[in-house]
């Protein structure tokens, strides 16, 4: 483990079929006043929604209501969502929903006893909070960010076609997250894997960075062969509770900086994902699925031992009487095999990108310099050109 560090998790997890009893235990630590944040209505036709109202009723709370986050939530939304929560004068901001859910309540959170523009200082400026947090709880209903156990919000503005994540620190992480995998049984078959995509995707970013023998990276295999085999499982049974609750438990450790100590870490897919999102808002996972494996074949020559290390541990390649390559190779084709299983949009066609939009997914790409390979903008073009449907 190279590198100094502090490792610090304040996100207090209620697990299982009963987790919901721990908003019982949760709710009388904050004030009355809550905000209770919530998307388009999923959670009001699974019965969510009602079960988490009457708790909160039970805990003598005065529930203010600001619904209607869409996915890939906007900085006008925050605004709306801040307004509410000073009306409120909420103490506690409590998000029932996926990640879009809980990413716009921290985004809320930080804002509401902010004075500046909050798109400028927090995604523009990438400044630290300066002013009170409102503590934020999460309800999950959908699996995959990892926003329930970490400080990530990714807010997007539609008018300067920008995506972009801020990764604020323990102060903003959920004071408590409620896991309950059942609470995921109605998610659309496409959410579901877009989800299970995100968490390969968030474990991969870390992994493929450093050259040093690092726990980080045992820990990242055993997580990426629990995802894959469950992956298998509920793709066929989504109703399969062992799947799906070993899913929801990978999902919090692949992205709540716990396998990114000692790490560097890449980030390069989500930035290239975040750049067909910012155009076509389309699902997260299905952003990351399109681009990877052009992205994996342009790194791969840079670091051919990790990639064939990746391949023997975590797809059980058999390395013997193959080249390096060779076994890297193979690698990948199982994960790629793996993800046309699942039936991951494999183009960014598919999710509405067109070769008109090239220059501007180009020029709204971050690059980022933790990885295997530092990206010019024509790789990055040439990663998009790959990624298109063939005519
Ligand atoms: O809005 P409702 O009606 O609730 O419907 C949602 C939404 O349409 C639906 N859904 C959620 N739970 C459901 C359900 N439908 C039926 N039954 C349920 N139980 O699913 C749709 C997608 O929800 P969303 O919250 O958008 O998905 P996800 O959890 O994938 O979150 C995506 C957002 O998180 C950001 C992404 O960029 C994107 O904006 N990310 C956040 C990260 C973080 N905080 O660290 C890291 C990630 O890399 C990611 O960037
Ligand atoms: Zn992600």
């Amino acid at each position: 483990m190279l590198g100094n560090f502090t490792y610090c998790n304040p996100t207090r997890l209620y697990f299982g079929k009963n987790a919901l009893e721990g908003l019982h235990e949760e709710l009388p630590k904050y004030g009355k006043n809550v905000l209770l944040v919530f998307g388009g209505g999923s959670i009001k036709r699974n019965g969510i929604y009602e079960k988490v109202l009457g708790i909160l009723k039970e805990c003598g709370k005065e529930v203010f209501e600001d619904g209607g986050v869409m996915p890939n939530p906007t900085i006008e939304k925050v605004k709306e969502g801040v307004a509410r929560a000073r009306a409120a004068r909420a103490d506690l901001i409590l998000a029932v929903g996926g990640g879009s859910v809980c990413d716009y309540a921290k985004a809320v959170s930080v804002s509401v006893n902010c004075e500046e523009d909050v798109w400028e200082k927090y995604f523009v400026r990438f400044e630290d909070v300066s002013c009170k947090v409102v503590p934020v709880g999460c309800v999950l209903t959908m699996v995959g960010t990892g926003s329930e156990m970490n400080g990530g919000s990714v807010i997007t503005n539609p008018a300067e076609k920008l995506k972009v994540g801020h990764v604020f620190g323990d102060n903003v992480f959920p004071v408590f997250s409620v896991l309950n995998p059942e609470f995921t049984f109605t998610l659309p078959k496409y959410q579901m894997v877009s989800g299970i995509y995100d968490i390969m995707s968030h474990i991969l970013e870390q992994y493929f960075s450093g050259t040093d023998d690092n726990t980080s990276d045992y820990i990242s295999e055993g997580l990426l062969r629990s995802l894959i085999r469950s992956a298998r499982v509920a793709v066929k049974d989504p109703l399969d509770y062992e799947a799906r609750s070993n899913i929801m438990w990978t999902a919090t450790w692949a992205l709540n900086t716990l396998v990114a100590k000692g790490k560097t870490t890449d980030w390069m897919v989500h930035m290239l994902g975040q750049a067909v999102g910012a155009f076509t808002n389309a699902t997260h996972g299905m952003t990351l699925s399109a681009v990877s494996m052009p992205y994996y074949k342009l790194i791969l020559p840079c670091a051919v031992a990790k990639f064939a290390r990746y391949a023997v541990n975590v797809w059980e390649v058999d390395p013997s009487g193959k080249t390096e390559t060779a076994v890297a190779l193979e690698g990948l084709k199982r994960m790629e095999a793996w993800m046309r299983e699942l039936g991951l949009v494999m183009n960014i066609s598919d999710l509405g990108a067109t070769r008109e939009m090239l220059d501007g997914l180009v020029g709204s790409t971050f690059i980022k310099e933790g990885g295997y390979k530092v990206l010019t903008k024509e790789e990055v073009r040439s990663v998009f050109l790959a990624s298109f449907k063939e005519e």
